[in-house]
């Protein structure tokens, strides 16, 4: 399409914005269990307000734009309270879960670096369940990622990580909970574990940190997971979810600056400025920072407390309707404000399908060894009035997807193709897969079942090859 000459107006511009987001979801109803996080209106408002404030300063220069690391430095402040870190606890604003988590295994790295001359091939532990942010970092900065597999309890433990630690490794990692089993690891252990061994170690609390702090000022028995557990060195907690901010905002919090030190980067070999980076970006928007502090000030821990607590009572309504549902699960589901569920005689693929008829948008999550294709919903603060309406429509749902037997035999046969094309994977087979499956000009079918069944059951391999180039696709300038 190109560059239009003349510009466009205020209202053109508007109604074109409007257009563009005609497919996407409708999350003001309530009706999203994953992505969003809305606190509700006046929480907007404010979180507007700041971030329009500081839409244009640039988080680069410290000395150009000292509010930016002012109102940075009362959020970690805040944040540290929360994880009961004493004065030598500190921290970063990063972009997000995925930038906390990159820059916790970077520095891990390099501290090691610096510690550990002897290391060669730097390993960094991955609890089985934790978030594929910590997989990316060992992609991007050379680590080899070791897994350790969880228990039949969804959990990683000290035991089985104590088998998989070498001379090499520079980071064990766990969850506070894991996203997709919300079950925390025993975090006590690991720490204890990491301690013994002189091992740095991190706590992925970007789902889970936030409200299990607030759960805990409520009174909620729960496993200590913060800097109140010797050996845990560093934790991550993403206030664009349970903080209700704006997107582009997470924390990573370290025991101490020596730790911390490794995170920042600094250059002044090349021709230019100067460059004393904290976190990955240099030039950042002081939106996402601005609007994080205003929210955090706005909304204070009296009714953060209270939102998690009504959070709660509806996680705990939630679980309680999906057991009296009969032919549905729950899978893990024991900690913070997640859910995992399946139905055991239904298809859960239809199932997702189903609810989506409805308006509803759940997160399906693929089988992982021995845990089947299961449905996740992040519960949040937007949800405490949608129970019931849930609930009934869940039921209703499931009975729908029993009753598809003759559309279901069309599924299987395309499914049954559709295997058979992937099978011999080359340049053609997009080529004939997308029509078998529904899919025109990069527009997915409204019923995505076959689909997914097909990305389950194909091997990981070919599933990636699909999905890049699928991706790929969607993506051409126009
Ligand atoms: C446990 C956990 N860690 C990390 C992340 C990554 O966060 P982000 O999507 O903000 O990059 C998520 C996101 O859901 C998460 O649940």
């Amino acid at each position: 399409m190109g560059f239009n000459v003349k510009g466009l107006s205020k209202d053109e511009i508007r109604q074109k914005l409007q257009q563009f987001r005609r497919n996407d979801v409708k999350w003001r109803e309530g009706r999203v269990w994953t992505y969003v996080y809305h606190a509700g209106d006046d929480v907007e408002e404010v979180a507007k307000m700041a971030y329009n404030e500081y839409l244009t300063e640039n988080g680069i220069d410290v000395t150009a734009f000292p509010s930016l690391k002012d109102m940075e430095n009362e959020v970690i402040g805040m944040c540290r309270e929360l994880l009961r870190g004493d004065a030598q606890v500190c921290g970063s604003i990063t972009s997000g879960g995925t930038e906390s988590l990159l820059l916790a295994a970077k520095t891990a790295r390099d501290y090691a670096r610096a510690h550990k001359p002897h290391i060669t091939q730097p390993e960094i532990i991955l609890a089985e369940t934790i978030h594929s942010s910590f997989f990316k970092a060992a992609h991007y900065f050379g680590l080899k990622p070791v897994v350790v597999p969880a228990r039949a309890d969804h959990k990683v433990h000290a035991a089985d990580i104590a088998k998989y630690i070498t001379e090499q490794t520079v980071l064990i990692t766990a969850s506070f909970p894991s996203y997709a089993y919300a079950v925390p690891d025993p975090i006590a252990e690991i720490g204890q574990l990491a301690q013994e061994k002189n091992i740095l170690f991190h706590v992925d609390g970007c789902i889970g940190a936030f409200i299990g702090a607030l759960n805990r000022l409520n009174g909620m028995e729960q496993p200590d997971f913060d800097f109140s557990v010797p050996g845990v060195t560093s934790i991550s907690m993403d206030l664009h979810k349970y903080g209700y901010t704006p997107k582009g905002a997470s924390v990573i919090l370290y025991r101490n600056e020596e730790i911390r030190k490794f995170q920042y980067f600094v250059c002044n070999e090349w021709t230019g400025y100067t460059v004393v980076n904290p976190t990955m970006l240099s030039s950042k928007s002081g939106g996402p920072i601005a609007a994080a502090w205003a929210v955090m000030r706005y909304l204070g821990l009296e009714r953060y407390r209270a939102m998690a607590d009504e959070t709660m009572r509806a996680v705990d309504a939630l679980k309680e309707g999906i057991k009296k549902i009969s032919g549905l699960e729950l899978i893990g589901s024991e900690q913070c404000s997640l859910i995992c569920f399946r139905p055991t005689n239904a298809n859960v693929y239809d199932l997702v399908d189903e609810l989506r008829e409805k308006n509803w948008v759940v997160n399906l999550q693929f089988a992982h060894r021995d845990v089947p294709p299961n449905i996740h919903l992040t519960v949040t603060y937007q949800h405490i009035h949608r129970v019931h309406e849930f609930l009934n429509d869940l039921e209703v749902a499931l009975k729908a997807v029993s009753k598809r037997v003759l559309p279901k035999l069309m599924d299987m046969a395309k499914l049954k193709t559709g295997k058979a094309l992937a099978g011999t994977l080359d340049a053609n087979t997009f080529a004939q897969l997308a029509p078998l499956l529904g899919i025109k000009d990069g527009q997915l079918p409204d019923r995505m079942a076959v689909i997914n069944e097909l990305l389950n059951d194909l091997p990981k391999e070919v599933t990636k090859e699909l999905l890049l180039k699928f991706m790929s696709d969607l993506y051409k300038a126009e």
